[in-house]
C-alpha cells in the first residue's frame, strides 16, 4: 500500500465540487486516511510549493491556494500516487483526458481543482507538511 497527498484547491471548494470529487475518491477505491479543511496564510502555500520558488508563477499559484479554503487529504491504495495522478489529469485542463478532476472541475492551468503528490519523495514532505501521525490513524 502506498500513500499520497491530495488537495481540493480552492477554485473547487468554492465551486461546491468537493463532495463530487471526494465521491470520485472512493468510487476509485481509495482510502481516505486523513482529511481536513483548512484556509492556507501565503506563507503556508509557499512553504508547500517551495520546490516552484523561482518559477515565473510562483506568486499567482501561491496567491490563489491562499484565497479560500481548501480541503486537504491523505489517501492510500496500491500505487496510489500515480493513481491519484492519473485521476487528476494533466495540469492544463485544456490537456486534461475526458472523465479526469481537472477535466471536469478545473478552469485553466492555474485554477486546475486538485493538487496530488508527483513522487514517494514529494508525498514523504507532503503529508507531514499537513497531517500529523494522530491525524492519520
Ligand atoms: P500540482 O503540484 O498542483 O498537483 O500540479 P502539477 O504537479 O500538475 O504541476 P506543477 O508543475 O507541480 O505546478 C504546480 C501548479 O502550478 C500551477 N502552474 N501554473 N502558469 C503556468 O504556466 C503554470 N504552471 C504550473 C498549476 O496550478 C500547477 O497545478
Ligand atoms: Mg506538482
Amino acid at each position: 500500500m502506498e500513500r499520497t497527498f491530495a488537495i481540493i484547491k480552492p477554485d473547487a471548494f468554492a465551486a461546491g465540487n468537493a463532495g463530487k470529487i471526494l465521491a470520485r475518491i472512493y468510487a476509485e477505491g481509495f482510502k481516505v486516511v486523513g482529511i481536513k479543511k483548512l484556509y492556507m496564510s501565503k506563507v503556508e502555500a509557499e512553504g508547500f510549493y517551495y520546490v516552484h520558488n523561482e518559477r515565473p508563477f510562483f506568486a499567482e499559484l501561491t496567491d490563489f491556494m491562499s484565497s479560500g479554503p481548501c480541503v486537504v487529504m491523505t489517501l492510500e491504495a496500491e500505487g496510489a500516487i500515480l493513481k491519484w495522478r492519473d485521476l487528476m489529469g494533466a495540469t492544463n485542463p485544456a490537456e486534461a483526458a475526458e472523465g479526469t478532476m481537472r477535466k471536469e472541475f478545473g478552469t485553466s492551468i492555474g485554477e486546475n481543482a486538485t493538487h496530488g503528490s508527483d513522487a514517494p519523495e514529494t508525498a514523504a514532505f507532503e503529508i507531514p507538511y499537513f497531517f500529523s501521525g494522530l491525524e492519520l490513524l
